[in-house]
């Protein structure tokens, strides 16, 4: 290698450097996630292609890592002093230290894994040409500093699903790899689910061939209806040499793999392998669709030996102290009209099916910890009572979390709210298909994983979180890879970091450094950070339009015609008043070029914008929108998307929306939109009433059936109410929105209470 001959020169170029008092450049300190403390001097460690390492067995991981990623940059690695790994027993087991001096590099740990943490940071203090061996430089230099970190949590997930759709163990690893540099510990990895098994079990040869593969894929979104399907066969397994490859592989970067086995529910795969399992003994298919099915399984000792001879091939594989046994949307339907179900429920004496679940999951529960091994499941875990020593992941909100940690139980937090990086992350139009719902970089990393309700002493229950990525629309790495990155360095900081230190705009600054570290490792990556949030705030009747945009250094530029804008359009400088229907266009440049897509918003200066608008219940507060004042800012919500800023959702609520003009004005229609997403739970009202309060105190009342919009094209399903040909003078317009009550058996989320969306109510 030509550096070798050349060594002698780079010691001469570098004295004669210093001889002439050149700054010394030094790399940028841009650490994801942010260290507990860094301390940084002026000076700095010159890495050259000799530096050495001093490292005892005790971090044979972390030193080994180390020496193979400096030598995959070119250094040749020689034992010696420069870099020297230190045991200090006073560290917890995950912490380090990390103390960069003009001669030496000592990294502090009490273990091999807490060393590994020092070297991923070591690891963010070199060029990035470093990840791909590319580095052609003869020196670099090392910012003096000291480092003294530590997590925050001891349980530091990602989650994946493989069933949905199945990624390859190479891709797999490559993920292993992502949660390690982040510092994280725990991959959870969801194996088994309606459409499709993904492990080899060798005593049921029939989870290989028939319940690894499905017959063909539902196309486009579960909302689309009538549904369509491919028609192709689609599946596979990962066999048991690969999962141990896997978990070896996790287990040299400090990832714990939590294998996830779904019972009784998401079972559909299993039981059309093995009919007997299920409740009816019919055939049924490898699901070929989305959703929560019937078919769950029956717990019959057929099923309970099924389930340990599963297990005790799943526990030779993964030497984790959980096991995921799943626990979720488990529909009872089947138990109901089932003679041995019923019989089980009345010799057990047993309450009713959701007695029968918590017999169900406390029975696997005792199986395991007879093997030595602990459970964790989905909040439903908690329905009909809690197995004694499992360990919930809270999904559906926190209030599982809350349940589970007040009775002395351990949790982790997944709400959907803040850690399904399957909900779209952005709300322009050009996002991939998604499941649905909202969750932007900046809601993943204010995420508390600590709920609000609990006490100091409640609290070390909270083991950690977890992003979650379920794949029913990511059938692609390159996709995959698009939904996880960055909001899993958003979570890394969740999880890692002091929340004294979380500052999200310093983040994101971090996070444009660290772009060109995932590029490097050929990483996809959503990038929103040149994007403009356009907001339209009123103050005193009047109204106003406002653009923020995250990274620093970086002019926004706009137009109000509907034209592009470009270098010469205006600058933002200040807010817009907006007095009528406008188009407005923005993007964010540097001195040369446009930056980020195109904003746009198109605003109706309707006769209640600015109005006082008042409501008897709040939005739920993962969907509230910009508040109900964007019920009347111009600005209606996306056709694609009920999870924006301008739709807001109530869940199960009856409301009542007042909207103040202040004065008598002529109108003569209203209309407004809402959501009518069933297969999310949600549904439109059967009828609203609305209310017009006239000035001399007169008021009258009408009630209208709500009809399903054809005159528009959306994506999504919804109904529209066009209340039109009024011709009255009204001061206040009151809206009575009944909840459509219990969701109905037979569809998801039945017994359940809906959810009402409503959109921008139009007033002209
Ligand atoms: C889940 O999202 N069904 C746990
Ligand atoms: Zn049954």
């Amino acid at each position: 290698m030509h550096f070798k001959t050349s060594f002698g020169f780079i010691i001469l170029l570098l004295t004669v450097l210093s001889c002439q008092h050149k700054p010394i450049e030094a790399q940028e300190v841009a650490i994801i996630p942010q260290p507990n403390s860094i301390n940084i001097s002026k000076s700095v460690f010159v890495l050259n292609r000799a530096t050495s390492i001093n490292s005892e067995d005790t971090f044979k991981i972390s030193s080994d890592f180390l020496k193979s990623y400096l030598e995959s940059g070119g250094i040749e690695v020689n034992s010696g002093n420069d870099i020297t790994f230190i045991v200090d027993k006073n560290l917890g087991k995950e912490a380090y230290s990390l103390n960069i001096s003009e001669d030496k590099i000592e990294i502090k740990a009490s273990t091999d894994q807490g060393a590994f943490y020092a070297v991923q940071t070591l690891r963010q203090l070199l060029p990035v040409e470093f990840e791909s061996g590319s580095f052609e430089g003869s020196q670099v230099n090392i910012p003096a500093l000291v480092i003294e970190d530590a997590p925050q949590f001891t349980y530091r997930g990602m989650h994946l699903d493989v069933s949905r759709h199945m990624f390859s163990v190479d891709f797999i690893k490559k993920y292993i790899d992502a949660i390690a540099m982040l510092k994280m510990n725990t991959f959870h990895w969801h194996l088994t689910d309606d459409q499709g098994w993904r492990i080899e079990i060798k005593k049921y040869p029939k989870l290989q061939e028939i319940a690894a593969y499905r017959d063909g894929t539902l196309v486009g979104h579960y909302s689309d209806q009538p549904h369509q399907f491919d028609g192709k066969k689609y599946g596979g397994y990962y066999t048991q040499e690969e999962v141990k490859e896997v978990v070896a592989y996790a287990k040299e970067r400090f990832v714990t793999v939590i294998p996830e086995i779904e019972m009784p529910g998401h079972a559909q795969a299993a039981i059309a392998a093995y009919p007997e399992l299920g409740c009816t003994g019919e055939q049924v298919k490898v699901a070929q669709k989305w959703g929560v099915f019937e078919d769950i399984y029956c717990p019959n000792q057929k099923t309970f030996a099924f389930l340990e001879d599963v297990l005790d091939e799943v526990l030779e594989l993964f030497p984790s102290e959980f096991i995921h046994i799943g626990g979720d949307e488990a529909p009872k339907t089947r138990w109901k009209n089932c003679a041995h179900c019923q019989a089980l429920i009345k010799s057990e004496g047993l309450k009713d099916e959701h007695e029968l679940q918590s017999y169900f999951i406390t029975k696997m529960e005792k199986y395991l910890n007879s093997k030595g091994r602990q459970i964790i499941g989905w909040d439903e875990i908690l329905e009909g009572g809690l197995a004694p020593n499992a360990t919930v992941m809270s999904w559906r909100g926190t209030s599982g979390a809350v349940e589970a940690a007040k009775s002395g139980h351990n949790v982790v937090m997944t709400p959907t709210s803040h850690c399904y990086f399957d909900y779209y992350q952005s709300d322009g139009e050009d996002e991939p298909l998604a499941i649905g719902g909202f969750l932007p970089l900046e809601k993943v990393y204010g995420f508390n994983p600590i709920p609000e309700e609990l006490t100091k002493e409640e609290q070390k229950y909270v083991l950690g979180a977890q992003g979650n990525i379920w794949t029913e629309y990511i059938p692609i790495e390159d996709h995959l890879e698009y939904m996880a990155f960055p909001r899993m360095l958003a979570m890394s900081e969740v999880v890692w970091s002091n929340p004294e230190n979380k500052n999200y705009k310093d983040f994101v600054s971090r996070l444009e450094h660290f772009h060109k570290r995932l590029d490097i490792l050929d990483i996809n990556y959503a990038n929103h950070l040149y994007e403009i949030e356009g907001d339209l705030v009123s103050e005193d009747g009047k109204a106003f339009f406002e653009f923020k945009t995250l990274t620093e250094g970086k002019t926004i530029r706009y137009t109000l015609d509907g034209t592009e804008p470009n270098l010469e359009s205006e600058i933002y400088t200040e807010r817009i008043p907006i007095t009528k229907s406008t188009k407005l266009n923005a993007a964010v440049f540097n001195s040369e070029k446009q930056l980020g897509k195109t904003f746009t918003q198109e605003m109706v200066f309707h006769k209640a914008v600015g109005a006082k608008i008042t409501i008897n219940k709040e939005p739920h507060k993962s969907y509230s929108g910009s508040g109900v004042e964007g019920l009347i800012n111009g600005i209606s919500g996306s056709d694609s998307r009920y999870g924006d800023k301008e739709w807001l959702g109530f869940w199960g609520d009856d409301i009542e929306i007042t909207i103040d003009l202040g004065e008598e004005k002529e109108i003569n229609t209203i209309e407004t939109r809402f959501y009518n997403g069933n297969g999310q739970w949600i549904y439109a009202p059967r009828e609203i009433v609305i209310e017009y309060l006239l000035q001399d105190g007169m008021s009258f009342t009408d009630k209208h059936n709500l009809k399903k919009s054809n005159d528009k094209i959306i994506e999504f399903d919804c109904k529209l109410i066009k209340i039109e040909d009024l011709e009255i003078k009204v001061e206040k317009i009151i809206l009575k929105i009944p909840n459509f009550g219990t969701i109905p058996e037979g569809k998801q989320g039945a017994g359940n209470k809906a959810w009402t969306f409503i959109d921008e109510i139009i007033v002209n």
